[in-house]
C-alpha cells in the first residue's frame, strides 16, 4: 500500500504537520495531506501495530482535521479517519443480503481428519499433491465487508450465512478496518470479503473488569463479547471496546470495465497478500503455503503451543487449497466449500453435570451462589465450582440442580457456565432455591431494588471479616505470600486475627505453638507481611475492597492523588473527572472515605507503616517502571507472557504492540525473531533478559 518513498514522504509530512499545527498555521489547504497522514498513522498502528506518533501527536492533528472540516463541511469526504464518528443511537439492524452465501466450515479434531480431506480433494481433482494455505482460525463473530469504487459501503453480520443484520456504523468504529482501500489499482469494482471481529484478550479483561466492578455477570468468552458488541446500538459504546479485525477471504469481486482477474486472484494466500498490500489486517504475517498434507499438519500442531501467546483467540487452523481454479473445481455441499476444512484445537468447553449449589458471603456481604459440579478438565485445568453470580443469572440460564451444563474456560478467563443443556433432563432436575437468611450468621438477607444481589448487612456477620482479609492478602492485592484463605479462617477461628490492621501485629508466638507452622513457615510469612508495607498505593485501594473499585480503577484513583487520605477531599462531582469513574463508582468511593471507622482504620495502617503515599514520582528502579516502555519476544524462561505483560502494568509500565522509536525495553527469550532485529537497528532499545528485566521490577 506505501511505497518506501511515500512511507518517507508521509513521515516528513508528519513532522511538518506537528509542527504547523503547534505554531497555528494549518489551514484548509493541508485538508488532503493531513488525512492522508492520520490514515497512515492508523495504519501503522492498527494494522502494523508499530505506532510512528504518540496518541497525543495523533489527537492533535486528528483535532485540527475535524476543525478544518467542521468549518468547511462541503470538503468532508467519506472515507476521511472523522466519519468513523457516528452520532445518535442506531434504531433497528436493517436485513442485508450477502451478495454470496456465508458458508461455515467442516471441522476436523485430529491428523487423520486431515489425511482424509486431503485424499478427498486428490480424489476429486486428479492430483498428486495439493497446495495449501493454512492460517489461524479466528474466534470472535464473523463479518462480510462490501467495497464499492474502493470505498467501504456495507458491513454486516453473518446472520443465517443468506443475509445478515447491517451494523456499517458499528463496522465504521473498528480502526483495522479501512474506510477505503485501493482495489481499482487491481481492476476491481465490488469487492465482498469475509473476516473476523475480535476482542484481543488484554481488553477482554479490561472490560470483564469493569462489569464485574458493576456488581454484573462477566461474559463468557471473548467471542461473546466481539460478536454481541457489533449489536450494541450505541456506536460510541462499540468504539469504547476496541474492536480489532482479521479479513481472511474474497468471496466475490467484479471487474472495472476493460479489466481482467488480477493475478492476485488466482490463488489465496496471494488475495491474502492484495489485501495487505492495501491496507487491510489480513494473516498474511501467519499465513503458510506448503504442499501436501504433512507439513500442513506440523505446522497446525506447532500453532496450537503457541496459542496463549498469541494477544487474541483462536481456537483452530483453517486449511485451504490455495489455488482458486482448484477450489471451483471441488466446489461446496449444502453446508460448506469442499476446498477447506478448519483444525480445531483442544476445547476449552466441556459438560458437566450440576450437584448442587452452595451459598458464599463475600466481603461486601454480598450472597454468591456457587454451582457444585462433577469435576471437568477444561482448557488444561479441572473444574468443579463456579460462581454462578446471582438470582437472575440463574433465571435467566434456567439452571437447576441435575442438569447437564456446558462449562467454558477461555485462555486465563474465570470457568463460566455457557448454559444449561435442556434437551437432556430426565424430569428429575431442581430449582435452585435462594435463601431468605445468611447462611453463616442467619441474619435476614435484603436486596437493593435496583440490584440483582442479596446481601447480609450484619456488619458484624464474621464471613464478611473474614473475606476482608482474605481479599487484602490475596496475590492481586498486598500478595502476602503464605497467609491463604484457609490459615486466614484457622486464625480468624483461634481469635488471632480480626481484622486487617491484625495482619501486622499478628503475635508469631501463639503462631509458633500451631500445628503445621514451622520456624521456617513463620519466618516466612513474617517476611511476607514486612515486604506487604512497601506495595504501591494502587495496591491498597484494591486491598480495600471498596465497592465497585477494581484493579483498573485503584491504579486511576493512586495517580490521582500525593496521599490516599486526599481522597477525602474530593466530591463525587470532582471524583467522576477521573477516567472511567461513573456516578455509581464516585459514589462509593465518596462514601468509604466519608466514614469515620474506614479513616481510623487507614490512619492505623500509616501507623503500622503501610504506604499511603504515591511513591510514583519519587522512586526511579525499585520496582517502578512509569513512563517506561516494553515488549516481549520469544519464549521466556520461567515467566509466561501474560505474567510478565502483567507485572510492567503492575508497575506502571506500559506494554507497547511494536518495535518504534517509543519503545525503551525489549525482553528477549528462546527463538526471538524479527523484533530483536529491529529493535538492535533502532539503537535507542534496551535489550534485555527475563533476568534482567525481573531485577529491574526488584523481583530478584
Ligand atoms: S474461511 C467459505 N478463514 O470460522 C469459507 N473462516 O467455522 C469462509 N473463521 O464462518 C471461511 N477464521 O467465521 C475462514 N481464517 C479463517 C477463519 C474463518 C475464523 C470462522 C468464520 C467461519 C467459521 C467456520
Amino acid at each position: 500500500m506505501y511505497s518506501k518513498e511515500k512511507i518517507k514522504e508521509l513521515q516528513k509530512l508528519t513532522n511538518e504537520l506537528v509542527k504547523k499545527n503547534k505554531a497555528g498555521s494549518i489551514s484548509k489547504k493541508e485538508i488532503v495531506q493531513l488525512r492522508d497522514t492520520l490514515r497512515y498513522h492508523e495504519y501503522r498502528y492498527y494494522i502494523l501495530n508499530d505506532p510512528l506518533v504518540s496518541d497525543f501527536e495523533y489527537d492533535q492533528l486528528y483535532k485540527a482535521l475535524e476543525k478544518i472540516e467542521n468549518e468547511n463541511p462541503g470538503l468532508v469526504t467519506n472515507d476521511s479517519p472523522t466519519q468513523r464518528v457516528a452520532k445518535g443511537l442506531t434504531k433497528d439492524f436493517p436485513t442485508a443480503q450477502h451478495l454470496v452465501p456465508m458458508l461455515s466450515l467442516d471441522n476436523s479434531y485430529n491428523s487423520d481428519d486431515l489425511i482424509d480431506f486431503d485424499r478427498k480433494a486428490r480424489e476429486l481433482t486428479g492430483l498428486k499433491e495439493i497446495e495449501y494455505c493454512v492460517e489461524p482460525k479466528f474466534d470472535g463473530g464473523s463479518i462480510s465487508l462490501l467495497y464499492e469504487n474502493d470505498l467501504f459501503v456495507r458491513g454486516a453480520t453473518r446472520g443465517d450465512g443468506v443475509e445478515g443484520d447491517e451494523v456499517t456504523t458499528n463496522i465504521k468504529q473498528i480502526r483495522s478496518i479501512p474506510l477505503s482501500a485501493a482495489f481499482s489499482e487491481y481492476g476491481l469494482l465490488q469487492v465482498e470479503i469475509r473476516g473476523e471481529v475480535l476482542i484481543n484478550k488484554s481488553n477482554f479483561k479490561k472490560y470483564n473488569e469493569k462489569i464485574i466492578e458493576e456488581g454484573l455477570p462477566p461474559l463468557a468468552n471473548p467471542r461473546n463479547a466481539a460478536a454481541g458488541t457489533l449489536r450494541i446500538k450505541d456506536p460510541s459504546e462499540v468504539a469504547k471496546r476496541n474492536l480489532e479485525a482479521f479479513v481472511y477471504h474474497v468471496s466475490y469481486f467484479s471487474l472495472l470495465k476493460g479489466k481482467k482477474v488480477p493475478k492476485e486472484l488466482t490463488n489465496h494466500s496471494d488475495s491474502l497478500k492484495m489485501l495487505w498490500d492495501i491496507g487491510f489486517r489480513s494473516p498474511e504475517k501467519e499465513k503458510k503455503v506448503f504442499k501436501g498434507i504433512d507439513a500442513v499438519i506440523k505446522y497446525c500442531n506447532g500453532f496450537e503451543v503457541k496459542r496463549d501467546d498469541l494477544p487474541y483467540e483462536i481456537d483452530g487452523m483453517v486449511i485451504k487449497v490455495n489455488d482458486f481454479a482448484l477450489q471451483d473445481k471441488l466446489g461446496m455441499t449444502s453446508h460448506h466449500p469442499r476446498w477447506a476444512i478448519a483444525y480445531k484445537f483442544k476445547a476449552r468447553q466441556a459438560t458437566s453435570k450440576l450437584l448442587g449449589v452452595e451459598f458464599q458471603v463475600g466481603r461486601t456481604g454480598a450472597v454468591t451462589p456457587v454451582a457444585k459440579l462433577e469435576p471437568v478438565g477444561v482448557g488444561g485445568v479441572t473444574v468443579s465450582s463456579i460462581s454462578i453470580h446471582n438470582e437472575d443469572y440463574i433465571k435467566e440460564k434456567d439452571l437447576r440442580i441435575g442438569d447437564a451444563v456446558l462449562i467454558e474456560r477461555a485462555g486465563d478467563v474465570i470457568p463460566q457456565i455457557v448454559k444449561s443443556l435442556a434437551d437432556a433432563r430426565t424430569g428429575k432436575e431442581k430449582k435452585i432455591v435462594f435463601p431468605k437468611t445468611c447462611p453463616v450468621c442467619d441474619s435476614k438477607l435484603f436486596k437493593e431494588e435496583d440490584e440483582a444481589v442479596w446481601r447480609c448487612i450484619n456488619i458484624e456477620c464474621p464471613a464478611q471479616a473474614v473475606e476482608r482479609i482474605i481479599h487484602f492478602v490475596s496475590k492481586d492485592a498486598m500478595d502476602i505470600r503464605g497467609f491463604g484463605d484457609a490459615n486466614v479462617r484457622k486464625f480468624y477461628e483461634l481469635d488471632l486475627l480480626k481484622d486487617i490492621p491484625g495482619i501486622y501485629t499478628l503475635d508469631f508466638k501463639k503462631i509458633g505453638g500451631m500445628e503445621g507452622f514451622g520456624q521456617k513457615s513463620i519466618d516466612n510469612l513474617q517476611l511476607a507481611i514486612d515486604n506487604s508495607k512497601k506495595q504501591p498505593l494502587h495496591r491498597l485501594i484494591y486491598a480495600l475492597g471498596i465497592r465497585f473499585i477494581g484493579e483498573t480503577t485503584a491504579k486511576t484513583l493512586a495517580q490521582a492523588v500525593n496521599h490516599l487520605l486526599d481522597l477525602k477531599k474530593l466530591s463525587p462531582e470532582e471524583l467522576q473527572n477521573l477516567e472511567d469513574v461513573g456516578p455509581k463508582v464516585a459514589g462509593s468511593i465518596y462514601h468509604f472515605f466519608s466514614n469515620k471507622d474506614n479513616i481510623k482504620l487507614l490512619e492505623q495502617l500509616e501507623k503500622l507503616g503501610l504506604q499511603l503515599k504515591n511513591q510514583k514520582k519519587e522512586m526511579t528502579s525499585s520496582g517502578n517502571l512509569k513512563d517506561q516502555t516494553f515488549l516481549f519476544t520469544g519464549t521466556l524462561p520461567t515467566l509466561k507472557r501474560s505474567e510478565a505483560e502483567a507485572m510492567v502494568e503492575e508497575n506502571g509500565g506500559q506494554i507497547l504492540g511494536g518495535v518504534s522509536a517509543k519503545l525503551n525495553y525489549l525482553v528477549v527469550g528462546e527463538d526471538a525473531g524479527s523484533k530483536l532485529d529491529k529493535a538492535k537497528k533502532l539503537n535507542t532499545v534496551k535489550i534485555i533478559s527475563e533476568d534482567e528485566f525481573l531485577k529491574l521490577i526488584g523481583k530478584k
